[in-house]
């Protein structure tokens, strides 16, 4: 047995790690379960507990020292393979890695954000899957109206409803009945309706929608809140128009366009030759809403409004197919911003 240790020693001293294949072949020989180290230590089970004694001491030298090569060729290995990628020179900057881009309807919502929070507006999150109430019944659709009909909704299970959210109102509802007014808040987050896919619907898209509830909220706040928003997003020139309209959540409502940014107003393909573009729909809360959520409307008054972020992005950058948003083309993606 002492015989065997020696030769064993003299081997692993001998044996030129210069590879990564002799290096495997090392630990197959001398390290791994059926190596030649491991079968001596089976055979010390048959010596006498006075050998077991010396013998078991050499043969844990034995391991360290087959051990201690293995480790010290496996570092070898790899600071030959590091400075032959770096041919050598350490000293050079690393090769970047590609950094994606943010998602064009990320850039639109972070800067709506940042135009309504300078207003004193918080960002409100929600539930994407809501029960009929939240989405419908408290907004002050009557049961089995037809206005429901006006967001062809996909639901998850019927009687009682649950569904996908068709905007983002759920949670307007959601804060007023969780909280006491006042209100300044804006809602980001997607929103889902069963329509066909086009260059201009989608079965999902997204929305941002505000709330803004005290003593004294009027209509020319109203109008103000989002001419500012306008004129923020879209540049100073930017005029807007408000033309009545109707929600069952608002009263009085009203769509909010914005002059061309195209044609500035001369007519062209994107305006539709009108000279505007409808953004977003807006409306004084309507006092049922309010009652709803256990908020008193002979006491406070309220305006909301909701735009699509597509739409906004569309204009901001000139793009004329909603599908683009969501079928992850490198080309198309790759034109924006890139992450810090
Ligand atoms: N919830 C409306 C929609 O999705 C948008 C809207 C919000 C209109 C608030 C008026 C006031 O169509």
């Amino acid at each position: 047995m002492e015989e065997k240790i020696k030769s064993i020693e003299a081997k692993i001293n001998a044996f030129a790690i210069q590879s990564r294949e002799s290096l495997e072949q090392f630990r197959l020989q001398f390290i791994s379960k059926k190596g030649e180290v491991t079968a001596l230590f089976d055979e010390l089970k048959s010596a006498t507990a006075e050998q077991k004694k010396w013998l078991g001491k050499a043969l844990n030298e034995l391991k360290k020292l087959s051990e201690e090569k293995f480790r010290h060729g496996q570092e070898q290995l790899e600071s030959t393979l590091v400075s032959k990628t770096f041919d050598g020179d350490l000293t050079l900057p690393v090769i970047p890695n590609k950094s994606g881009s943010q998602h064009p309807l990320s850039l639109t919502r972070y800067r709506i954000i940042e135009i309504f929070e300078r207003l004193g507006f918080n960002v409100e999150d929600g539930p994407e899957i809501e029960d009929d109430w939240h989405n419908f019944t408290a907004l002050n659709f009557p049961e089995n109206h037809p206005a429901r009909e006006m967001q062809d909704t996909f639901f998850v299970e019927k009687n009682p409803d649950v569904l996908l959210r068709t905007h983002t109102s759920n949670v307007q509802i959601r804060l007023m009945k969780n909280n006491k007014p006042p209100f300044r808040a804006i809602m980001p987050g997607r929103v889902y309706r069963n329509e066909a896919i086009s260059a201009r619907a989608h079965c999902f898209f997204h929305q941002v929608e505000g709330l803004y509830v005290d003593t004294n909220v009027g209509f020319a706040d109203l109008k103000q809140t989002l001419y500012h928003f306008a004129k923020e997003m879209f540049g100073k020139e930017t005029k807007i128009r408000l033309r009545p309209s109707f929600f069952p959540f608002t009263e009085p409502s009203a769509e909010i366009d914005i002059s061309c940014l195209i044609c500035h107003g001369k007519g062209c393909n994107v305006c539709k030759y009108s000279g505007w573009v409808e953004i977003a729909g807006s409306g004084m809360v309507h006092p049922n809403v309010l009652r709803n959520c256990g908020i008193d409307p002979e006491v406070y008054t309220g305006f909301a409004f909701g735009m699509g972020i597509e739409r906004i992005t569309m204009l901001r950058y000139s793009i004329n197919d909603l599908r683009l948003f969501s079928e992850n083309d490198i080309r198309f993606l790759k034109q924006f911003k890139p992450v810090m």
